[in-house]
């Protein structure tokens, strides 16, 4: 399958270039065409002609996304409705990837279904789920698959920042009263690419497996790296940022699942796969 992949150079775009396997992948990014540019994404599709397309591309800085709405609106809302028009006026299936920032009910504390009722409580979270909600609105033939707390390939992402942190030295203080599904894009684009292949349409929660706090992701990762460093757990209120961010944000795979496939490995495992792939030092110890 010939598969157009927009943010070719974010960490999800390089990880699905990186894993094509049998199919290929036609990484772009802003450089080659904004998608917000309608009369790029057009000639775009036209020239590569795709059999499908998957849209990695986004406005990811969350705490700048708050005083940045529109600009941040224009990128994870407008053009994925304008890649849902012009692949379905194509007849093209559109996989869309969201995020677990859709969420943000302070009551729940249970693993979240797909038919939970989505109440984002950060400018980036609301533009995200205007995103979905277009592709769905517009092309019969969408996918949308929300994630968390995602890492790989180059980054920037939270574990490349905890091992630079402890490069310069401890203590390190990091959030832990925030729950949530870390996720390798090693383990997220094969699964991806295995939706892409088989085309059911509809919402997907597809997530590293169990649940962590960003204190316990961070001591995890650091010890895979051998780093011996101080991590001090500390509150949300302790260390405040202009996005708020879901207390509990953990998805349940059930749709994923219900298709009969196996779930992705568990977050620690992600976690150290990653590491060893970054830090090959790491391996040995
Ligand atoms: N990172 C996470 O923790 C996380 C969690 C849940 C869900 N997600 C979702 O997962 C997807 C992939 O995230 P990621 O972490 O791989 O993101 P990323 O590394 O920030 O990559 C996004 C890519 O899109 C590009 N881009 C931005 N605006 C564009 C435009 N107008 N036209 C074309 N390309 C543009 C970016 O270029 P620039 O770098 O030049 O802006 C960047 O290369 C996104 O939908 C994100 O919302 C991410």
């Amino acid at each position: 399958v010939r598969i157009l992949v927009t943010g070719g150079r974010g960490q999800l775009g390089r990880e699905l270039a990186a894993r094509a396997g049998e199919h290929e992948i036609v990484p772009i990014d802003i450089d080659e065409c904004d998608i917000t540019d309608e009369a790029a994404l057009v000639l775009t599709l036209d020239s590569v002609r795709p059999d499908a397309v998957i849209n990695a591309a986004a406005w990811t800085k969350v705490d700048l996304a708050e005083t940045e709405e529109a600009a941040a609106a224009r990128i994870n809302a407008d053009a994925p409705a304008l890649l849902a028009r012009h692949t379905a006026a194509r007849g093209l299936p559109l996989l869309q990837v969201s995020t677990d920032f859709v969420f943000g009910d302070p009551t729940v504390r249970e693993p979240l279904p797909e038919s939970a009722t989505p109440s984002p409580l950060s400018a980036y979270g609301r533009t995200k789920l205007a995103g979905e909600e277009a592709v769905r609105r517009l092309n019969p033939r969408h996918q949308v698959v929300r994630t968390s707390w995602l890492y790989g390939q180059e980054g920037p992402n939270f574990v490349l920042t905890m091992l630079r942190l402890a490069d310069r030295g401890g203590p390190i203080r990091v959030v832990a009263d925030q729950w949530g599904s870390p996720t390798w894009t090693g383990h997220l684009a094969p699964a991806l690419l295995r939706l892409v292949e088989r085309g059911d349409p509809g919402l997907y929660h597809l997530t590293g497996g169990g649940a962590t706090t960003w204190h316990a992701f961070a001591a995890h990762a650091l010890a895979c790296a051998g780093k011996d460093v101080d991590v001090v757990p500390i509150t949300t209120d302790e260390y405040p940022t202009p996005a708020r961010r879901p207390q509990y944000s953990v998805l349940a795979n059930d749709a994923w699942r219900a298709l009969g496939e196996a779930p992705l490995p568990d977050w620690r495992e992600g976690v150290a796969a990653y590491v060893a792939e970054r830090v090959p030092a790491a391996g040995t110890r």
